[in-house]
């Protein structure tokens, strides 16, 4: 473990890497190395026996729940990506959602009345403040330049010291997307995702919480808000997806949901790139399953901060000619 003592502050020398000095969104909240391990915090922190997870999620979900020994069960959603709850939850169980696409509010205010030991996994939904007393986790990379961070609100601490994560060798991807482009920096981008896996619970490396704290929250939301509005006012139509979006939810993405396959391949060549969620849910579920339909045919669109209106109006010229 590398250990810093608290030092004099330096005066003199190099100058530094500068970045705007302003608020976390998140300031009172737990800060964790990543989502998967602020999960782990609140499933040993509350002794879980087992918990339900959604068929519709991220594999690395499963990684704190397996490291624990916790039983799983898998539950399905339905057309609305609502669950489809149709079991008990003993007390000593948990139950976790994914606020999906940062559009499941109203979901999640439903669930939160009616569903004990709730977990919400807000890593789509950066900008959907947590309730009170209910448990909730965030994964910052997903809506911001950074290697890693996660936020976590849980209604029991732990006891433990983490250890400070530190992150500066895994910015590459970063940088070098500035310096040539976010093609050359994809590389160090799979390879720095790769670094996040089996980790301890750590706290938020000072890198990560530096660049959160240069961040004009406001101006991002509000961008996201507007991408979005312009992306559903123009697809909304053609989108199979009912999408029910309150204008500040500031969502991750535009989920486009579509007949028609290979949309994400026929972007490439425009310098559009979709990610796909989740290529592990193919793995999960058979071929009849709503799950496995919406990784298949789910086209998430960008909408984050670094868009303005020409680059949706060029987005949906491109759509519009391949849909
Ligand atoms: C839905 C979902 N939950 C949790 C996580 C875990 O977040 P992190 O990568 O910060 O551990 C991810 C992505 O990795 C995710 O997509």
């Amino acid at each position: 473990m590398r250990h810093y003592p608290k030092r004099t502050k330096a005066i003199g020398g190099y100058i530094e890497l500068q970045l705007p000095k302003g608020e976390e969104y998140y300031p009172s909240l737990i800060k964790l190395n990543t989502g998967r391990n602020a999960l782990e915090y609140i499933l040993k922190v509350n002794n879980y026996s087992s918990i339900y997870i959604p068929y519709f999620t991220c594999e690395v979900v499963l990684e704190p729940i397996k490291k624990l020994g916790i039983q799983y069960y898998f539950y399905t959603i339905d057309k609305n990506l609502d669950p489809v709850i149709d079991f008990h939850i003993a007390p000593t169980e948990c139950f976790l959602y994914t606020n999906y696409f940062g559009i499941k509010q109203l979901t999640v205010n439903r669930l939160s009345k009616e569903i004990p030991n709730l977990i919400i996994d807000a890593s789509q939904a950066f900008f959907s403040r947590p309730l009170p007393q209910i448990d909730t986790f965030y994964s910052c990379r997903k809506f911001f330049g950074v290697a890693d961070g996660a936020y976590l609100q849980s209604n029991i601490l732990s006891t433990a010291k983490f250890e400070k994560d530190i992150s500066y060798d895994r910015i590459s991807h970063l940088t070098k997307s500035i310096d040539l482009s976010v093609e050359e920096g994809y590389k160090n981008f799979v390879e720095n995702n790769l670094v996040l896996d089996k980790n301890p619970i750590k706290r938020m490396s000072s890198l990560t919480k530096r660049i959160l704290s240069s961040i004009d929250y406001e101006d991002c939301r509000r961008i996201r808000n507007q991408n979005f509005k312009t992306l559903h006012h123009a697809l909304s139509d053609k989108n199979n997806l009912e999408i029910n979006f309150a204008d500040d939810d500031a969502p991750m993405c535009y989920p486009l949901l579509l007949e028609k396959e290979t949309i994400s391949k026929k972007l490439i060549s425009k310098r559009v790139y979709i990610p796909t969620f989740w290529p592990n849910v193919l793995r999960w579920t058979t071929t009849k399953m709503f799950e496995n339909y919406l990784t298949q045919h789910l086209v998430s669109l960008p909408i984050d901060h670094r868009y303005d209106d020409d680059d949706m109006q060029r987005l949906i010229n491109y759509l519009k000619q391949i849909i």
